[in-house]
């Protein structure tokens, strides 16, 4: 029996610039560009393997080891299209093996909490299209492929690529020009680190998708965000990433985290995805850098209750004495501070400390 396989890993990217919102639900073309920061795959990544064989009788994927359905559409669509790829080599070079033409086994694995808003959808859709393109062999690139992670969805777009990305929301109809392109790799701005703070594992009531797609029907506010806010603070973000310049970076974060979650309070019925300890992670964030007067830390929520903090690496000792010092009881911080800056901050924050466990990425 002959047998091919192909195995990769993609990384979770998150937005600093949040895509919400469809403009069509087939092609997954979104109603605004969006930016974000993937993420260290130490940490948080998807594993997948892809295998066929001319034996196998239809698609099968499994995630974390259970069977999952392929019947969606979207999974459809990247399959289609992948396949599509290799007819066309196959057509050039008959000596190729006919994989167009054999079924798929997909055996996928989230090394974190999937569906919680920490974008599995992003790292799996990635991790899907790069094993698929491996064992197929497919010459395409990274923005060539980001296309067809769109599909499935969203988000995984911008996985493709390592560092600062933009998903360029494009305006063609087909889809063909919009796509994930590099802002800066991961070298050109190193010192970028994030911390994930999980508040809750628990998979969400209300997935991405059902979740923008009612913020688009009934949200007022919606509009005045797509149209005159995010459009200017695109370019914004993207200068800001180009120059290094963390307080902007740092502050248009966190105005995005909390525009988006607006909308979602804005549509009807309301949609909550941050609750009470999320709350308190962003007062925290402020109080942090108005304590130091210096912006040394943003935070920023995707479509769940877990934070994502964005810091520099020179910034670290700042934030973690802080972090180590609520939530884990350390010794040893206490010296950077006087007892009355203690005393303070514990006052305000003692609250929160046993809700939240973390991630360094
Ligand atoms: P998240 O905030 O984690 O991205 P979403 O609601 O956007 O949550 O999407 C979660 C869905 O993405 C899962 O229910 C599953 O269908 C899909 N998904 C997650 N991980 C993978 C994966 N590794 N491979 C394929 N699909 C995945
Ligand atoms: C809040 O990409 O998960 O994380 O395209 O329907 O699969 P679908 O949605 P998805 O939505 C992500 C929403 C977000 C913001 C972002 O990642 O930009
Ligand atoms: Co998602």
């Amino acid at each position: 029996m002959s047998i091919y396989s192909a195995s990769t890993t993609a990384p979770v990217n998150i937005a600093t610039l949040k895509y919400w919102g469809k403009r069509d639900k087939v092609l997954n073309l979104p109603t605004n560009s969006s930016i974000s920061v993937t993420l260290s795959q130490e940490d948080l990544r998807t594993l997948t393997t892809a295998t066929t064989s001319p034996d196998f009788a239809k698609d099968q994927l499994w995630l974390n080891g259970k069977e999952e359905s392929l019947a969606s559409e979207r999974t459809q669509h990247c399959l289609q299209d992948l396949r599509q790829l290799r007819r066309e080599l196959e057509e050039k070079d008959s000596s190729l093996p006919t994989f167009s033409q054999w079924k798929l086994h997909i055996a996928s694995e989230n090394n974190f909490p999937t569906a919680a808003g920490l974008a599995s959808s992003a790292a799996g859709f990635a991790a899907l299209i790069k094993a698929i393109a491996k064992l197929y062999e497919l010459p395409q690139s990274e923005s060539e492929l980001s296309k067809i992670a769109r599909k499935g969805s969203g988000s995984a777009c911008r996985s493709l690529f390592g560092g600062y990305v933009a998903w360029e929301m494009g305006k063609l109809e087909d889809g063909s020009d919009s796509k994930a392109v590099e802002i800066g790799s991961l070298n050109h701005w190193p010192e970028m680190k994030a911390a994930i703070l999980v508040v809750s594992a628990d998979k969400k009531d209300t997935p991405s998708t059902s979740g923008m797609q009612l913020t688009v029907k009934t949200s007022d506010l919606f509009q005045e965000r797509i149209n005159n806010v995010v459009p200017k603070r695109f370019e914004q973000m993207k200068k800001s990433i180009l120059e290094k310049d963390f307080p902007t970076f740092a502050e248009l974060t966190m105005k995005d985290s909390n525009s988006f979650h607006a909308t979602c309070l804005d549509s009807y019925p309301p949609i909550f995805y941050l609750n009470d300890t999320s709350k308190k992670v962003i007062k925290l964030c402020h109080a942090i850098n108005e304590f130091y007067n210096e912006t040394v830390v943003a935070y920023t929520f995707d479509a769940g209750p877990n934070a994502v903090l964005y810091y520099l690496e020179q910034s670290e000792d700042k934030l973690f004495a802080f972090l180590y010092h609520l939530f884990q009881n350390v010794s040893g911080w206490e010296s950077k501070f006087t007892k009355e800056q203690l005393s303070q901050f514990n006052a305000k924050f003692d609250e929160i400390k046993d809700d939240v466990s973390f991630y360094l990425d």
